[in-house]
């Protein structure tokens, strides 16, 4: 064979090498601490569909579920380090990282309803909250919905002053701490993953969830009694290490960033299905007793947490605090 039909033969052979290796996907690892049967996790497993999708292949959605990958503290470490590249925390633990304006969202009663968080999500104070991460090598992609807290343990909750001395397990924000405080608890900060066996052990006596969280935990096992309170709200941010996504092909970014808006309407639409489905599966077990205050105790529940709201202030910041609730309760 002449060389030249020899070096074309031998490029030829090279190919499918060449194509697999362009072809390699780009591996996007999403750690999360929470079921896959939970408003967070079907939102993860939906952004890894319609990325997938959207992409042709190009970009692989790798989904830890439950704590599987990282703990709490550990996967915003592993984000920054690069060792993951996406996460949807709570809203609750961003403090230690530095930004601790957004406790804002931990802050009791300050969103009355869906409708008034979604206000300031989805406005300036939201974007503006987001651009406060990139300075740690964080983008911002999104905020997910999931919904009001209610507290248990193994006594009954009815009114504020049930909780006085009790252990109480919260998130890492300091925010929540003085919320357990101003009710007389003693507030223990805890990783998620290590929950359940703390109540069951009784390292802690009670804690504050969504009922999806509760639920699919099996924390309903171990609590005895549930009450909704609807004190406080908890949603994620969904963010990705800045460094990675700053470098992605522009047009799978663009296709990333709409898969994202499409996961973020989907999480939206089920969180509140899924935590009127999961507190009525609570009540179906009958391992929990699950209380719904009446109007006079809700109005105790308020009077007991509200001035948490200011004594925050200086933390916060009491001109983001006026601003969110202003925008709130906007019409
Ligand atoms: C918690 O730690 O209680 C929650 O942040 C877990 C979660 O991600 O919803």
């Amino acid at each position: 064979m002449p060389r030249r039909s020899l070096l074309i033969a031998a490029l030829l052979a090279c190919l499918p090498f060449a194509q697999a290796a362009a072809q390699s996907p780009i591996v996007i690892k999403f750690s999360h601490v929470v079921a896959k049967d939970t408003p967070k996790g079907k939102a993860a497993d939906k952004f890894k569909e319609l990325a997938e999708a959207a992409t042709k292949g190009r970009v692989k959605v790798e989904v830890y579920p439950n704590s599987t990958l990282y703990k709490d503290k550990e996967e915003l470490e592993a984000l920054q380090l690069g060792a993951v590249q996406m996460l949807a925390p709570s809203l609750a633990k961003f403090g230690p990282l530095g930004v601790k304006e957004f406790e804002l969202f931990d802050l009791p009663y300050i969103f009355p309803d869906k409708a008034a968080l979604d206000r300031v999500t989805d406005g300036p104070i939201g974007r503006d909250l987001l651009k406060r991460l990139e300075p740690k090598g964080i983008v911002g992609l999104a905020f997910w919905d999931n919904g009001f807290k209610m507290m248990s343990a193994n006594r009954p909750l009815k009114l504020p002053a049930d909780m006085k001395g009790l252990k109480m397990r919260i998130q890492a924000s300091k925010a929540l701490d003085a919320q357990m405080r101003a009710l007389g608890a003693n507030p223990q900060v805890m990783a998620f993953s290590e929950v359940y066996q703390a109540l069951q052990t009784g390292v802690v006596d009670g804690t504050e969830n969504p009922p999806s969280n509760l639920y699919t935990q099996k924390m309903h096992e171990v609590q005895k009694h549930l009450t909704v309170t609807n004190h406080g709200y908890i949603g994620y941010a969904v963010i990705v290490n800045k460094k990675f996504w700053d470098k992605l092909p522009a047009d799978i970014r663009a296709q990333l960033e709409s898969a994202m808006r499409e996961a973020t309407l989907y999480a939206d639409r089920i969180a509140q299905q899924e935590n009127e489905a999961a507190l009525e599966a609570v009540r179906k077990s009958g391992k929990t007793a699950v209380y719904v205050p009446t109007e006079a105790e809700k109005a105790e529940w308020r009077k007991a947490l509200l001035p948490v709201q200011q004594q925050m202030a200086d933390r916060i910041g009491k001109d983001l605090i006026d601003a969110a609730s202003k925008t709130a309760s906007a019409r």
